[in-house]
């Protein structure tokens, strides 16, 4: 099974931690380095008390990144800007279960605009809520802290919600992808993959900690 380890792009610690006039090279050097995806955190102060950025900062690292962008939507009412986020670069659009009332209908949106469609669930909610639209979804962003801010620390009933995830995954035979969002570090990162998740996000980890960002070897 394959791991990545997604860093951040820019709303956390990466643009808190990084010069932002200097974006382009903070991004070659996230390209350079052995990190699969990038994630990147919008708020708008309604759905978390912050906010981080929109299209502008979007389209600019798209410009520059040559990873995927796993655009994760902390927003309300998240179907009045899927197409704009889809042509601002992203490749995949996670919107909260919790802010959509008809999650089914804003998978549907997502996928017609040619982006893998995701889910995420804040730590209070249970991975249950996913069982009736599993299908259509190719990515569950599972909050391991409450939304809203980097450098939280990690909430532990998550390794059991990644456990009865990946068995209704495994069941369903779906090929979701399991994503873990929130205080994942070098401690609790390989539990978390034994539990059966498959894309880590780091912030916090890889650039306060400053662990050295290997090059890739491809
Ligand atoms: C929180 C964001 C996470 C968070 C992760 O609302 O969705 O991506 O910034 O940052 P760290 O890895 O520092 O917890
Ligand atoms: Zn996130």
């Amino acid at each position: 099974m394959q791991h990545n380890l997604n860093y951040h792009g820019p709303h956390c610690p990466f643009l808190l931690s990084a010069d932002f006039a200097n974006l382009e090279r903070d991004t070659q050097m996230i390209n350079t380095s052995n990190a699969d995806w990038f994630h990147v955190d919008v708020m708008d102060g309604m759905f978390v008390p912050n906010i981080s950025f929109g299209f502008p900062v979007i389209k600019a690292v798209k410009k520059h990144c040559k990873k995927p962008l796993d655009v994760h939507l902390m927003i309300v009412d998240p179907d009045r800007y899927i197409q704009q986020f889809r042509d601002a670069g992203a490749d995949y659009i996670s919107v909260h279960l919790e802010a959509c009332p008809h999650l089914h209908r804003t998978l549907q949106l997502i996928k017609s605009t040619g982006a893998k469609a995701g889910v995420a669930i804040n730590p209070h909610t249970p991975v249950s809520l996913l069982r009736d639209v599993l299908h259509d979804i190719d990515l569950v962003c599972m909050m391991s802290v409450n939304p809203g801010f980097g450098g939280q620390k990690f909430i532990e009933h998550t390794y059991s919600k990644v456990s009865e995830l990946r068995e209704m995954i495994d069941e369903k035979n779906t090929g979701t992808l399991i994503e873990i969002d929130g205080g994942v570090d070098l401690k609790n990162a390989g539990k978390l993959i034994a539990a059966g998740a498959d894309v880590l996000v780091a912030g916090n980890t890889v650039f306060h900690l400053k662990i050295p960002l290997l090059p890739s070897n491809n």
